[in-house]
């Protein structure tokens, strides 16, 4: 795992956006793993000015998201669905038969699940996945005690995420739904990149647990730690918390890897 610090929530924001252009670039028919969450709004509002100022093309790669509320139609204004054609696919040249999300609304859920898998497989497997981090420490909905090797499955979200989504719902959180669809852990360590985005004072204190903490169910963001390649970018707010910050910054202005991306 790498952690780099940027300035500020744009910074970070636009860092990710240039990673994932750069994969882009090497790779048009990228599989992409996308997330949702008011931190990835800045990332897709970049990766809408790279695609309009640089042309940056998204016709031949394919996406999958991380999550998606059971129990909401797709064009409800608060599904994941919804989030993903506002704030991305609406706007680049993405193919839509190539966008896929989990459904929600499935009859047989456990078979939608299983569906969700295979489809992931036939395409070969998750490229890069973008990751948030919810304030309990998930990563997609894989809540508190989510088994490490979990796959998509359906899980039940906990008050904390209820509480830390209600903005979406009106502020209420009796409106969000309680049920959600989600890649499992496993899933997720199965991409060949990790890239999480993680911003803001209110998620330093998990930050910290997920990086630098034990790897635990009880904070599923850490199971990253296992992932062979996985950076983390957040924001200085975010990185309030972090005991090895210096280091830190002495990989990122170091590294070969990262002078294109050093003074952006
Ligand atoms: C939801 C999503 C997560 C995301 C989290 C962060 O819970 N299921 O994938 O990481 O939101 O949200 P925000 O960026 O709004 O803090």
């Amino acid at each position: 795992m790498e952690v780099i610090i940027a300035p500020d929530r744009h910074k970070a924001a636009l860092l990710v956006a240039r990673i994932v252009a750069k994969e882009l670039r090497a790779d048009p028919r990228l599989v992409l793993g996308l997330a949702t969450g008011r931190t990835m709004e800045r990332v897709y509002a970049c990766l809408v000015d790279l695609h309009r100022g640089e042309g940056l093309d998204f016709s031949v790669c394919s996406t999958f998201n991380l999550d998606e509320y059971i129990g909401i139609p797709a064009d409800h204004p608060c599904s994941y669905r919804r989030y993903m054609d506002e704030h991305l696919f609406a706007q680049v040249n993405v193919a839509p038969g190539r966008t896929h999300l989990p459904d929600g609304m499935a009859p047989d859920l456990g078979a939608e699940c299983r569906r969700y898998e295979s489809l992931i497989q036939a395409a070969g497997g998750i490229g890069l996945q973008l990751l948030g981090i919810g304030s309990d420490g998930h990563i997609g909905f894989n809540e508190p005690l989510s088994a490490l090797r979990s796959r998509t499955r359906e899980k039940a979200l906990t008050p904390s995420t209820l509480e830390q989504n209600a903005p979406m719902f009106g502020g209420d959180p009796a409106a969000v739904p309680r049920r959600a669809i989600t890649m499992g852990v496993g899933t997720i360590l199965d991409s060949r990149r990790c890239l999480m985005l993680v911003t803001g004072e209110s998620k330093a204190a998990i930050l910290a647990k997920a990086v630098e903490g034990p790897i635990t169910s009880m904070v599923t963001a850490s199971a990253l730690q296992l992932h062979p390649r996985c950076q983390v970018v957040v924001d200085e707010e975010a990185a309030a918390h972090l005991q090895g910050i210096d280091y830190y910054r002495w990989i990122f202005a170091n590294e070969p890897e990262w002078a294109e991306f050093r003074g952006a």
